[in-house]
């Protein structure tokens, strides 16, 4: 199937019923290829993605202590565990400060800006970090979702977890944060709800 932009985003809804079957892998890579081509903050892609699709692992993560007992989810045939990597996206992002520098593509007055910028993200605190860095990791998963509706996958993000479980369980590196489960697979719903958005007045102001 293909679509364009406008089509996957008026489609595009959350999915928590799935057809009893795995992905394929190359269904999955090319989930991750359109989160990998996302843009970020000085190019730091501080996204790190952990797949999880072994039976076990996808029905633990239907239970309380990964999930709050979101049980539905035990039924993904996919989970895609969205994380980002603060222990090297200051350094990631210096590289492109960098880049920019050495390459004349950013000059003068908005280079020291970047160098400032730059100088905060190093001296913040670990939420501060975790929230620039959450900004970019939930960019790429928007692109995920996006091509998922194009491939004919269903997806849903998921923000209520138990962080400190799921990165025991999956052996995860200290330096990384979990930002957001996304759970994915061929949608079986029963039936689709309109979705309900607040109008452009409500949210534009003039
Ligand atoms: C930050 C965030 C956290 C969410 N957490 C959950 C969750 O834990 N469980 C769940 O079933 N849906 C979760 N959702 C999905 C939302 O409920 C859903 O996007 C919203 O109701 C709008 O519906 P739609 O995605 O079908 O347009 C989350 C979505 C976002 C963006």
């Amino acid at each position: 199937m293909s679509m364009n932009v406008k089509d996957a985003i008026a489609a595009r809804h959350s999915v928590r019923a799935f057809v009893q079957e795995p992905l394929a892998e190359a269904e999955i890579s090319e989930l991750l290829e359109a989160g990998r081509n996302a843009p970020s903050s000085l190019n730091s892609q501080p996204w790190r993605f952990v797949v999880v699709t072994k039976p076990a692992d996808l029905a633990w993560f239907g239970t309380s202590e990964a999930t709050r007992k979101q049980g539905w989810l035990a039924a993904a045939p996919a989970i895609i565990v969205c994380c980002a990597d603060l222990a090297h996206y200051v350094k990631d992002s210096q590289s492109a400060a960098f880049f920019y520098r050495d390459n004349k593509i950013i000059d003068g007055e908005p280079m020291d800006g970047i160098d400032a910028y730059v100088a905060r993200q190093a001296a913040a605190d670990e939420a501060s970090k975790f929230g620039a860095c959450a900004m970019n990791v939930g960019l790429a998963v928007s692109f995920m979702m996006l091509r998922a509706v194009e491939m004919g996958l269903g997806t849903c993000w998921i923000g209520m977890f138990d962080e400190a479980n799921i990165k025991a369980r999956l052996g995860l590196p200290a330096g990384w944060r979990i930002v957001n489960l996304l759970a994915v697979g061929r949608p079986d719903e029963p039936e689709v709800y309109p979705r309900k958005r607040k109008s452009l007045e409500d949210i534009v102001l003039k």
